[in-house]
């Protein structure tokens, strides 16, 4: 069947794959709130055990589990580091101050990697009375607003030294780790070693139709374990999620270089579109990150979606393709045809 839409708005629109329905419809399910349900069990040794870490735990969102690290690893009314244009700080409705009543200390970078100097500037021990002392550091890879960028495993090793010789909590929002370990060509052991805490999303790039899940030491899961209880995301027979999940582990986190490719293809097809820019050398992952140089974001896209292809508006004059398993690469020609049908009318008309 042909499909109306090339769909690039987010790899969170991918559907799961038809494996992973026949898993879900054979899952060994039990209560999980009760510790019954043998498939999320399995899920949850699996991650702790790819991730290195000593246990994991399933959760309904990134946000939450973002949300339950936060709490969990930070220290109320202390002062959280994270990136300035972060998720955890800009796009989780303020769950950091609201929920975990952290202080955020945003410090601005080019590329999702904070300066090391002005981190360790920004570090307060609070040997004053009136100065909230520093607890917790959070870092984001691949960074989202920043393009799906990479930070390089140097960097987070330096971050982490730091963390550790000022006894502060190092959480990652690894939504997108998988793809960043990939681009990285390394096992994700070796990005998740140097964190405290580690939330991914199985939900995004590979495939799954709910769900997140935290790693971490096991006296810290069995803390976000309480703290998901009472936030209601205690779930029963959640195990029909589970065996979807084991899916996105053992097979979907193979192909994201597949998602890589493509958006590196369709960056190359349209650079050269006039009226467009694009950073080629930014494209690392499944992000295209496009400047639009006279149209806004919101006609570039309404014209777009007449063409049969869907975007996100990121900025007034940014737009955002993600690449993902269910685009391929007749989509992603079919991408490169209706922007240059696009730009070409506008210029036309201008
Ligand atoms: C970097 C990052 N972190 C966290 C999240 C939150 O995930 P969820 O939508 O499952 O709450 C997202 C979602 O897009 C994200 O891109």
């Amino acid at each position: 069947m042909k499909k109306k839409f090339s769909d690039f708005r987010s790899d969170t629109v991918t559907r799961p794959t038809k494996e992973m329905r026949e898993a879900m419809a054979n899952a060994k399910v039990g209560d999980d709130v009760l510790g019954d349900d043998p498939t999320v069990k399995e899920l949850e040794r699996m991650a702790a055990r790819i991730f290195g870490k000593e246990a994991a735990i399933f959760v309904p969102s990134g946000t939450m589990g973002n949300t339950l690290s936060l709490i969990a690893g930070g220290e109320e009314g202390t002062e959280i580091i994270l990136e300035y244009h972060s998720h955890i700080y800009n796009y989780e409705s303020g769950n950091l101050s609201k929920f975990a009543k952290l202080i955020p200390r945003p410090i601005k970078s080019q590329n999702g990697e904070m300066d090391i100097e002005e981190i360790k500037s920004n570090i307060k021990t609070s040997l004053r009375i009136h100065i909230p002392k520093t607890s917790m550091i959070a870092l984001e890879n691949t960074h989202n607003y920043h393009g799906g960028n990479v930070l390089s495993l140097e960097y987070i090793k330096e971050v982490s030294k730091i963390a550790r010789e000022n006894k502060l909590h190092l959480h990652l929002d690894g939504a997108r780790i998988f793809n960043a370990a990939t681009y990285l060509n390394v096992d994700v052991k070796e990005i998740s070693k140097y964190f405290d805490s580690v939330m991914f999303c199985l939900s995004k790039g590979l495939c799954s139709p709910i769900g997140s899940i935290v790693v971490g030491r096991k006296k810290f899961i069995e803390r976000v374990r309480f703290l998901r209880k009472s936030f209601g995301g205690g779930m029963r027979q959640v195990g029909i999620l589970a065996a979807a999940g084991i899916i996105s582990l053992e097979k979907m986190t193979k192909r994201l270089n597949e998602d890589h490719i493509r958006a590196k293809k369709l960056a190359e097809g349209i650079k050269d579109i006039k009226g467009i820019k694009v950073d080629i050398k930014n494209v690392k992952t499944n992000f295209v990150m496009v400047d639009l140089e006279k149209m806004d974001s919101f006609t570039f896209l309404k014209k777009l979606k007449r063409e049969g292809v869907l975007a996100l508006p990121f900025s007034e004059k940014r737009v955002r393709f993600v690449t993902h398993n269910d685009v391929d690469d007749k989509d992603i020609e079919k991408a490169i045809e209706k922007i240059k049908k696009v730009m070409e009318k506008s210029v036309m008309s201008i």
